[in-house]
This record gives structure tokens, sequence and C-alpha cells, in this order.
């Protein structure tokens, strides 16, 4: 079953044909960042125009790729929640118009829930044999991206529980919004990473927020408070390089990233441990982060469990991880009307199915 994938949510256009919820036989990403860099976040209306000029375009380029006639698509998915609303609805819009014309299905996929799932697109872990049996799930998985920060426990592909998530800021706004305090572009989190490489992460001891408190909820934004203090009671600009005994920015960086990964890493270890699983996955933007990738691996190691993390162009938004649940939901009878809205704010726990 060849599916037909588009993602529209925030400032990616993405199309994509994935074989079988498995095999990825195209999946182009056209971003927009260099045209809202200037503006230090994502401007809906331009990303909606945005969108429309290069939907058309994006999907002959993914059925180019995939070698694979608009009649042979076998159903169309598209991302009908969360984010911008006037992004959805030209990708929503699209797909329906595509499923109409050719006859075939259409379903309308929950964005964060392809994230979820995302790592199941890697060999090994793509393997239908493999994603039957009980070596995979249950698995604790954190899905931390620009918008979102969200512990699930998965049981199957599609059964889900969500444990705990952010009480303000996502893991990546924070990432962003610090960035641009330290007058570094957008977005933040790679600008971040690599000024922290050459910092030193235990220079400024930015505080572990809900690290301790007994539920899996976390917090960013006393964090992003904290950097903004410890800017303002130092009065000058930090500088590129340490020319004094004062932390750089590459210092203050590192120790930022350090507090984020601590707790997110320290987050997952405890609900892995208390639900006592065997494996452990991570996606969404914020999970490309090699520190993070670093951390959460030494502990996997050190508790024994399976790290499932997939390749860094499909942690951040892309269409086959939408093609690719799409297989898996209409494999189990699902399929969305034509009428299908977009749902702007709707998280992973209730509402996931359209
Ligand atoms: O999943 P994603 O592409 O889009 C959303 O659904 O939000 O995630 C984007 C977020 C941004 O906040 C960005 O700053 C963050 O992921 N991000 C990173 C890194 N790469 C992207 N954060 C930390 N380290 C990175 N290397
Ligand atoms: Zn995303």
């Amino acid at each position: 079953m060849r599916i037909l994938g588009v993602e529209t949510s925030c400032d990616e256009t993405s199309a994509a044909v994935v074989r079988d919820g498995r095999e990825i036989l195209s999946n182009v990403i056209s971003s927009q960042i260099a045209l809202h860099r200037p503006y230090g976040g994502v401007v809906p209306e331009l990303a909606s125009r945005h969108h429309l000029q290069l939907i058309d375009s994006v999907i002959n380029q993914a059925l180019a790729e995939a070698g694979t006639a608009i009649e042979e698509i076998d159903a169309v998915a598209a991302t009908y929640a969360p984010g911008l609303a006037s992004s959805l609805l030209v990708g929503l819009n699209a797909a329906k118009g595509i499923a109409f014309a050719t006859g075939k299905p259409f379903i309308g996929i929950n964005h964060l829930e392809a994230h979820l799932y995302s790592p199941l697109l890697v060999p090994p872990w793509n393997s239908s044999a493999l994603q039957r049996s009980n070596d995979l799930f249950p698995m604790v998985s954190l899905i931390v991206s620009g918008g979102h920060t969200i512990l699930v426990q998965a049981t199957a592909v599609g059964e889900h529980e969500v444990l705990g998530q952010t009480v303000d800021d996502a893991a990546g706004e924070a990432f962003d919004k610090v960035a641009k305090l330290l007058g570094l572009g957008y977005p933040g989190g790679p600008e971040i990473e690599s000024l922290a490489e050459q910092g030193n992460p235990s220079a400024i001891a930015f505080p572990r927020s809900m690290l301790d408190d007994p539920t899996d909820n976390f917090s960013f934004s006393g964090l992003k408070t904290a950097v903004l203090y410890y800017l303002r009671k130092r009065g000058s600009a930090p500088q590129p390089s340490p020319i004094s005994h004062e932390p750089s920015v590459s210092d203050i960086c590192a120790s930022f990233q350090e507090a984020v990964v601590d707790v997110l890493v320290g987050k997952m270890i405890r609900a892995a441990t208390k639900c006592g699983v065997q494996t452990v996955s991570a996606s969404g933007g914020v999970s490309v982060n090699r520190r993070f990738r670093e951390k959460l691996g030494a502990a996997c190691i050190r508790h024994g469990w399976q790290l499932l993390l997939a390749p860094p162009g499909l942690c951040t938004d892309n269409a086959a991880m939408i093609a690719a649940l799409a297989y898996h939901k209409l494999r189990d009878g699902q399929r969305s009307e034509y009428a299908l809205d977009v749902f702007p704010s709707i998280g992973l726990g209730r509402g996931t199915s359209p």
C-alpha cells in the first residue's frame, strides 16, 4: 500500500510517499526557516501563503521521486491537528482534493501522534514482525518539539496514554526564547547547541524545574526567566569567547542546554523505571540535540533499555511520519470525512483519531 502524506502544520511544506508504513519512497521537505528568520519566529500569514505557493510542486516532487503516478497511490493522508490553523488548512485541503479526484481513501492525522511513532520508520524497528512482537512495546516515549513536551506510554502503534506534559513552555520554545534573549538566530535550538559545544555546562547553575516533582509534568518558563535574570544582573552583554572571568555566551548556552537535557532525561528515566518498560524513544525537533542523545543514550545503557531514535530528518517536521501512521490507521479500518476540520490546539490524549 503506497500512501501519499502531506504535512503543513507549521513552517515546513512536506509531502512523502511511504510503502506499507515502513518504507520511505520519498520525503520532500521545503523549509521556510529563511523566510521567518528576520522576524525571530514563524509569522502565520506568511507561512500559509508560502504553503499555498509550494504545495503543488512539493507533492509533484514527492510523487516523482517515489516513481509513483498519482493514480498508483492507494490513499492520501494529511495533518489536521495541532498547528497553525491557516497552515494546516493548505495541506489538508490539498490532500482532500487529491483523494476526491482520484477516488482514494482520505485520512487526517494528528501531528503529535505521527511524531510519537516516527522512530518506527527506521530499520530494524520498521519490521512488522518486530512491531507485532513484545520486543518494542510497551515503551516510554518523549515528544519534544517547539510546541510540545509530552511523556507517553505506548503499548502498540496507536495505543498510548499521556503520562505528563509541560505546564507552560515547551522545551523547544525555551530554546527559541533563550536564543532570542542572547541575540541569536531562529530557530534557537541548533544555534544554542552549536555554541554550547565550546562552553562549560557547569558554568552557571540554572534550575532543573520540576525534576523532583512526583508527577511526569515539565516546566520550562522558569528556566527561561532564570536566564533573563542572569543576563540582567550581569548587566554587560556576554562576549563570544571568555575574555574575562565571566561566563561567555557559549558557557550560558551550555549551562542552559544542560539544564533542559537533565530535566528531559531525568523525567524519562523516572517514567521508564516506574512503568517497568524495556524500550525508550524520543521524537520531535529537540530530540535532534546531540547532548540530549548522548545523555539519554548513556542512561539507557546503564539501565539496559533499548533506545529508539530516528535520524534528524525524521525528528523534525516531515510528511513521511504522516504517511506511515496513516498506514496503520487505514489498516485498522479508519477513514476521515471530507468535512474534517483543522484543530489547532488539540493534544495527544483525546481526539487523536479524526
Ligand atoms: O518538531 P519540530 O520541527 O516542529 C514542531 O512541531 O514544533 O521542532 C522544532 C523545535 C524548535 O523549537 C527548535 O528550536 C527545536 O525544535 N530544535 C532543537 C534542535 N533542533 C531543532 N532544539 C535543541 N537542539 C537542536 N539541535
Ligand atoms: Zn512537529
